[in-house]
């Protein structure tokens, strides 16, 4: 979603603020603009360069290119549009009325239908449909009332005009404001949406994402709730919500994760593909080393309390988390014996069940920045910290693939998937990475509570031990026939995806990959369901992808897709071959596994098989239109 990079130092910034963007472009946007303060030579009083694009940062590029606003402290944006069209008029930066005052912003301001209204009764005029607008003008009126008590026009005014402003906002933010009277200031400001601070060498950053900055610093900070930051050319200066001056030291960036490269690959989702075995193998080298006890080598933040007492758990999730938490509900459940519970994070805020006691709340999510599930978790601990009995007390955990994240943050049991940073919008290897997390729960749970015998849990090591090759193998085969056979999907409107039982999630997956970054209609169904509805919809131009591995539900598997083999549509299969398959127009083989493994290699094949038609339309894959990396507002 939205991304902000500014930077304040003593060179010229507006190719620092491009590179800056570059790196946050992954998250998706529509439009993208920079604004920097000339600082005349005369006098210390700057003008306002402002230059803005719709559609992609090449064009931003170029404009700059032509003519390169100058100035040593800068802000950037790439937005995505929530109020008003994407178009150049509401993209970021936004402007007071004098025009001295540039903001971006990340998130919603939830008033600002009402401060619009305020504001528009002084007199003052507002330009775009944007939310955000209403903020410089605010910081305008401000600093007009502060200039007329005699304050002079430097970064400490400026900081105090944003601490004013911020009190009057509801809703999440996070911004970044420069003025053309303070050209050695830039304010920074983050109300539970995401800002980190970088320290380099005469020069100080601020951005929405830590990817941004680790060309430039490797030392950061990341702004805590309600804080706010005014940096100068001289250093950072940083104040909780009530103006207290706050010391906290940096942290040191280690290890080039966060710094993305596509290698030889044609797209970062196929190279992210291409990744899951090493990502596996890493993930069993930690967590499910040979040397069982199981209870001692799983290092899970999760207490022995938990994992004996438990009564029931429940998940929290959105879009491909949620199916990763799907997964992992009928894994505990199925074989660690744990009654659980999946819910879409964005109804569980409205419409929560009843407080159970003993409860284990997960929260799920790659970016750990999804604003439904951080919601979702902060009202479920609310709810439950009011009330004074330790049975109901907010026992959870967070898995995420960026420890970096809100939900580093704010959760105090945090599991990080380690899968490396993923730049493609569809998620894939965090998607793997999440679902790996669920094994090594249950295996966790089926030992402490003696669910499963000892040779159970063994079997499921050693079968997850399998798993790195295997999809090695998986991956070398289906990547050449998703790309031989992608050109049929071509003209293809809507695809059924079947799946039972532990491959129901990865039906939805499929769907939802497909649709995704091919912008095809997709709808995953449990197969037993295809009979009762979408069975209407089957015809010659309506494929149907299978996913029957071998185990208690495949001649069932079998059986839902003879019928839509009946109707004449062109089947898919992710299965063995042998008897059976033979009904499939297509077939991804996959090895003769267990059914408690096998999403791990069915997914895989859906996954190439997207890609590749994506690919074959043509279609920015990495991506696609309207969607974001880290999907930060309700
Ligand atoms: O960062 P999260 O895992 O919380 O994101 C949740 C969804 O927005 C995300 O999974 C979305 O569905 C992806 N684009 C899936 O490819």
């Amino acid at each position: 979603m939205c991304g902000i990079f500014a930077v304040i130092g003593s060179r010229e910034v507006s190719s620092i603020i491009l590179d800056g963007l570059r790196k946050l472009e992954y998250r998706g946007y529509d439009s993208a603009g920079i604004a920097t303060i000339d600082r005349s030579k005369t006098d210390q009083i700057g003008k306002l360069n402002i230059i803005k694009s719709k559609g992609k940062l090449i064009k931003l590029a170029n404009l700059i290119k032509e003519k390169p606003p100058q100035g040593h402290v800068g802000i950037g944006h790439t937005r995505w549009a929530t109020h008003g069209k994407p178009n150049e008029r509401n993209s970021h930066p936004h402007l007071d009325s004098l025009a001295q005052i540039a903001v971006v912003q990340n998130g919603i301001i939830e008033n600002y239908r009402d401060l619009s209204k305020s504001l528009k009764l002084k007199g003052i005029k507002l330009t775009s449909e944007t939310d955000t607008e209403i903020i410089p003008h605010l910081i305008g009126l401000e600093i007009e009332q502060s200039l007329a008590n005699g304050l002079s026009p430097n970064g400490q005014t400026l900081l105090i005009a944003v601490q004013k402003v911020l009190t009057l906002l509801k809703g999440t933010y996070a911004i970044a404001v420069i003025w053309s009277k303070a050209p050695n200031a830039l304010v920074v400001a983050s109300g539970q949406a995401p800002l980190v601070l970088g320290f380099g060498e005469g020069e100080f950053f601020c951005a929405s994402d830590i990817p941004a900055l680790a060309e430039f610093t490797r030392t950061f900070l990341p702004l805590e709730d309600h804080e706010i930051a005014l940096l100068t050319p001289l250093g950072i200066e940083l104040y909780d919500v009530d103006g207290n001056r706050q010391h906290r030291p940096p942290s040191l960036l280690e290890g080039t994760e966060l710094t993305a490269d596509k290698k030889n690959f044609r797209h970062f989702m196929l190279k992210e593909i291409y990744e899951q075995p090493e990502k596996t193998q890493f993930w069993i080298d930690r967590f499910l080393p040979m040397d069982l006890p199981l209870k001692n080598s799983l290092t899970f933040p999760i207490s022995t309390y938990v994992l004996e007492k438990i009564e029931q758990i429940q998940i929290l999730a959105c879009g491909t988390s949620r199916h990763a938490a799907m997964v992992g509900a009928y894994l505990l459940e199925q074989f660690a014996g744990v009654s659980t519970k999946v819910y879409f994070a964005s109804e569980f805020r409205y419409a929560p069940p009843p407080l159970s006691p003993n409860t284990l709340t997960i929260g799920v999510s790659q970016s750990g920045e999804t604003a439904d599930t951080l919601a979702a978790l902060r009202m479920e601990k609310d709810r439950r910290d009011s009330i004074n009995d330790a049975n109901f007390s907010f026992h959870h955990l967070g898995i995420t693939n960026r420890i970096d994240s809100s939900f580093g943050r704010e959760l105090d049991n945090v599991i990080d998937i380690g899968s490396g940073i993923e730049i493609g919008v569809a998620a894939t290897k965090t998607f793997l990475g999440q679902m790996l997390s669920f094994y090594g729960l249950t295996l966790l749970f089926a030992s402490y509570r003696q669910k499963r015998t000892p040779q159970e849990i063994l079997d499921l090591s050693n079968d997850l031990r399998l798993i790195p090759k295997q999809q090695t193998d998986l991956i070398k085969k289906h990547d050449s026939l998703s790309r031989e056979i992608a050109h049929m999907f071509v003209e293809t409107k809507d695809v059924i995806f079947l799946g039972r039982g532990i491959n129901y999630p990865i039906a939805l997956e499929g769907a939802l990959k497909l649709k995704e970054i091919s912008y095809i209609h997709a709808q995953g169904y449990p197969a037993g369901e295809l009979k009762h509805g979408p069975i209407a919809l089957l015809d010659k131009h309506v494929p149907v992808v299978s996913i029957a591995p071998p185990g208690v539900v495949y001649e069932k598997v079998l059986s839902n897709s003879q019928e839509a083999k009946a109707r004449d549509a062109r089947l898919i299969g992710v299965s063995t071959s042998g008897q059976g398959a033979e009904m499939f127009d297509e077939l991804f083989t996959i090895p003769k596994v267990s059914e408690w493994v096998s999403p791990l290699l069915t997914v895989v094949p859906l996954q190439l098989f997207s890609y590749h038609i994506a690919a074959h339309k043509g279609l920015d894959v990495d991506q696609p239109r309207n969607l974001a990396k880290s999907v930060t507002v309700e």
